[in-house]
């Protein structure tokens, strides 16, 4: 059995194909064409460019995912939300093109739960009950997964997203789009230690997440700084900042494991679990106060969007969930994960 499985619901155009045999699951392929060069010139995703890219660039990707046809599949997998709703329906559109011409069952799959299910795409599995902890340009949210596809939301931000934090500070600190990368490049010359910003709602019991506060206290420093800012400035704000943003969220998976002790792993997914600061104090911490707990993170590959996630999602609906009936499936936008 195979599922093709498509993305589109940002500025990433994506198809993968994934193998189940009994339970056992095998990506065969994973292509993504991204925007980013074409976005970034704005200093942001521009929606309706995105949709009008993903219609060039889609029919591409999949020739390449199904590697000009010589890969069969007998099910299809659409990201249906949440996302931009103009990017969604190219997507959407072409999956349901597919099911109806050839007659095969369709797969609705959660952006976010793609994101989970990229933790799976490892050899080894993570063990449930586990706690995902998505963080992505859209979403910073803690999740408790007790059995697949129950999906509990034990906190989230009330603001800015941790993706949507990084790159907020990256145009304060002019470094361009997306301000991930570029701001954890930086952060490796910089001093932790320069500037002190806060940790947005860090009451002791709280699992809620705030970033603006953090976002509103760089550009306060940054405005009373000598202009422009010299680089190695730049350098000690972008560290300070990382800094906050992972002992912000260090601090929440610890509050939420103590609080759920029979969790059994964490899974740490999202565009924003391609940072090595947070992917490195994430484990370390797990190793060290929650002995017993393992911690997975995906390949780097698999952080920010792409269709190996959805595909991988895909194949455990069809595992433990039952397909949708593509007539009756509609774009999302705002798409929540229960
Ligand atoms: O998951 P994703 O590709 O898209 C959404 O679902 O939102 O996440 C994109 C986000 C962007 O905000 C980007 O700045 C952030 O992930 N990101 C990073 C890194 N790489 C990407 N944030 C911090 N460090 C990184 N290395
Ligand atoms: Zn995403």
């Amino acid at each position: 059995m195979r599922i093709l499985a498509i993305e589109t619901s940002c500025d990433e155009t994506a198809g993968a194909i994934i193998e189940i045999a009994g339970t056992e699951t095998k990506l065969l392929t994973n292509v993504v064409a991204s925007q980013i060069d074409v976005h970034s010139k704005y200093g942001g995703v521009i929606p309706d460019l995105a949709a009008r890219m993903h219609t060039e660039a889609l029919p591409v990707v999949l020739k390449e995912a199904t590697q000009d046809k010589k890969i069969t599949y007998q099910a299809v997998a659409v990201t249906i939300g949440p996302g931009l709703v103009g990017s969604l329906l190219i997507g959407i559109a072409a999956a349901k093109t597919i099911a109806m011409v050839k007659k095969i069952p369709f797969y609705a799959i959660n952006h976010l739960e793609g994101h989970i299910y990229s933790a799976f795409l490892a050899e080894e599995k993570p063990e449930l009950p586990t706690l995902a902890v998505i963080v992505s340009g859209g979403h910073t949210e803690l999740v408790l997964m007790k059995r697949h596809l129950h999906y509990q939301l034990l906190g989230q931000s009330r603001d800015d997203a941790a993706g949507e934090a990084f790159d907020k500070v990256a145009r304060l600190l002019d470094l361009g789009y997306p301000g991930g990368p570029a701001i954890s490049e930086l952060a490796i010359h910089g001093k932790e230690d320069e500037y002190s910003f806060p940790i947005g709602l860090r009451e002791k019991d709280s699992l809620e997440f705030s970033f603006s506060g953090l976002k509103a206290s760089v550009a306060y420093t940054v405005v009373k700084l000598p202009k422009p800012l010299a680089e190695h400035t730049k350098a000690d704000l972008a560290a300070c900042f990382q800094k906050t943003v992972t002992d912000t969220i260090l601090r929440k998976v610890a509050t939420a494991l103590k609080k759920n002790p029979e969790i059994k792993s964490v899974c740490l997914v999202g565009g924003v679990s391609a940072n090595l600061h947070l992917r490195k104090n994430l484990e370390e911490m797990i190793n060290e106060d929650f002995k017993g707990l393992s911690f997975f993170v995906p390949d780097l590959q698999y952080c920010t969007d792409n269709a190996a996630m959805i595909a991988s999602a895909a194949a455990h609906h069809y595992l433990f969930g039952q397909p949708n009936r593509w007539y009756d499936t509609e774009a999302d936008p705002g798409l929540t994960l229960n």
